[in-house]
């Protein structure tokens, strides 16, 4: 099994030194950025969009994640590869015709990645998952950073795992929302591959330490 990775979610990064702050992640341990892209309706939230998310990729030498929490992504899929996304990531509930956006989504030359709300049930993925680069699994409702961990959440990774090596499937396990050195280790035990990690990154005294710290638990 490859080695687990880390996401630092931009969305805890301060916006008026952003620059610094993806240097900051080019220079840590960490593997790849998280892009949270939020629009008022599918969260209550609005966080940032393409001129913010363009200057991004011009620092930036990691793989971008973006995780778009967004009614109708379809109509963006394209926009998000223009400006540079390897992974894109819609929501299971604001897909229609999941399948049809997976497949839109890879003819675009990127990872195709689905995300889950906590309420979602992993069973709900197990006609796709051969066509799922990688799945989310949300340990907190979407929409802000900063918020505690739901500890359903380890039973979800277990019972995803099964899934995916059922199906004899590569699909990659992410967890978005309240990780920290507490739950990180639990984490990839159960199953999971790559860990988003926003706050707890970003608002310690030092980012790169933390982000190391994080690496040196999940091996
Ligand atoms: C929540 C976002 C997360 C968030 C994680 O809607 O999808 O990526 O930025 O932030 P923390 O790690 O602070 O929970
Ligand atoms: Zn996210």
């Amino acid at each position: 099994m490859a080695s687990k990775l880390i996401a630092p979610s931009v969305l805890a990064a301060d916006f008026a030194n952003l620059q610094r702050d993806v240097e900051m992640i080019n220079n840590s341990d960490a593997d790849w950025f998280h892009i949270d892209i939020m629009d008022g309706v599918f969260v209550p939230n609005i966080s940032f969009g393409m001129p913010v998310l363009r200057d991004i990729v011009k620092h930036a030498t990691k793989t971008i994640d973006v995780h778009l929490m967004i009614v109708d992504p379809d109509r963006y899929i394209k926009t998000f590869a223009d400006l540079g996304s390897n992974i894109l990531t819609v929501h299971y509930e604001a897909c229609t015709h999941l399948h049809r956006t997976l497949q839109a989504i890879k003819a675009e030359g990127m990872k195709a990645g689905v995300a889950i709300n906590p309420h979602t049930n992993v069973s709900l993925l197990e006609d796709t998952i051969n066509d799922i680069d990688l799945v989310c699994i949300m340990s907190v409702n979407p929409g802000f950073g900063g918020q505690s961990f739901i500890e359903n959440t380890y039973k979800k990774v277990q019972q995803l795992k099964e899934i995916i090596v059922r199906n004899n499937a590569s699909t990659m396990i992410e967890i978005d929302g309240g990780v920290t050195n507490k739950n990180a280790k639990q984490l990839v035990d159960a199953g999971a591959d790559v860990l988003v990690a926003g706050s707890y990154v970003f608002k310690s005294e030092n980012p790169i330490e933390t982000v190391k710290g994080l690496k040196e638990i999940i091996g």
